[in-house]
């Protein structure tokens, strides 16, 4: 049984290394304002937002044999083992028609980060950073509304400890190969979006299309 998962997983990373796929990862703390970026990016920039939260939630609600581990993890603002997010990445990917990805809220840590470039063999045209106070995160994220299961103060303080102890890392180590371009996330949302248009209007035709 393992060796056909791993059949089945080796012959989904054959597939998507074909496709060549362009990815920007769209890093930044709870309530920065990922997301709501990314719908601006998709309908601007013709990407498909593969966002890991998202992905993550979805792989809960279908009640598969992983859910209860994610959903304990979520509530305690811990990150999932690579392996899960990635095969869900990877499949999201390949399911999807396009090959220009936003992948938001990943990679989350140094494990995310080397695994994710292990098996897939992507590396991102460029990073898109969201850098925004705690103060003002902790705002947005406690009038969401999204009934989010960690959108309360307590589960927040600890996914800004994960932030900055184990995602800030990840975007040190970007930033140290020139691929981070930083963005003041504490500006409305309309003023956020006019610095991304101008990063990805800045890119290779690939990109900008
Ligand atoms: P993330 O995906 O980074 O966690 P979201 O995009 O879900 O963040 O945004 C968190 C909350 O803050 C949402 O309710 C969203 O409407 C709001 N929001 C997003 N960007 C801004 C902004 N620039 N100014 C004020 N509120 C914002
Ligand atoms: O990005 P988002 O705020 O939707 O993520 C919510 C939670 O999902 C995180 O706090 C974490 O528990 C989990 N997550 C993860 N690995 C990722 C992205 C999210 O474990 N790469
Ligand atoms: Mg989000």
């Amino acid at each position: 049984m393992g060796s056909a998962v791993d059949a089945a997983t080796m012959e989904a990373t054959q597939r998507l290394i074909k496709k060549k796929p362009t990815v920007v990862f769209v890093l930044g703390g709870p309530g920065s304002g990922k997301g709501t970026q990314c719908a601006n990016i998709v309908k601007h920039f013709g990407f498909t937002h593969l966002s890991a939260g998202d992905l993550l939630r979805a792989e809960i609600k279908s009640g598969s044999e992983n859910g209860t581990m994610i959903e304990n993890m979520i509530k305690e603002g811990k990150i999932v083992p690579s392996e899960v997010t990635i095969k869900l990445l990877q499949n999201a990917m390949l399911e999807s028609g396009n090959d220009k990805f936003l992948i938001d809220g990943f990679p989350r840590n140094e494990e995310n980060r080397a695994a994710f470039e292990a098996v897939t063999k992507i590396e991102p045209a460029f990073v898109l950073f969201f850098e925004c106070s705690e103060e003002e995160m902790e705002r947005r994220l406690l009038s969401r509304n999204q009934g989010r299961e960690d959108d309360n103060i307590e589960t927040i303080r600890k996914r800004f400890k994960v932030f900055v102890e184990s995602s800030m890392p990840v975007v040190e180590y970007y930033e140290s190969k020139g691929k981070v371009r930083k963005i003041d996330a504490a500006k409305p949302i309309e003023e956020v979006f006019e610095a991304v248009k101008t990063v990805f209007t800045a890119q290779d035709d690939k990109v900008a299309a």
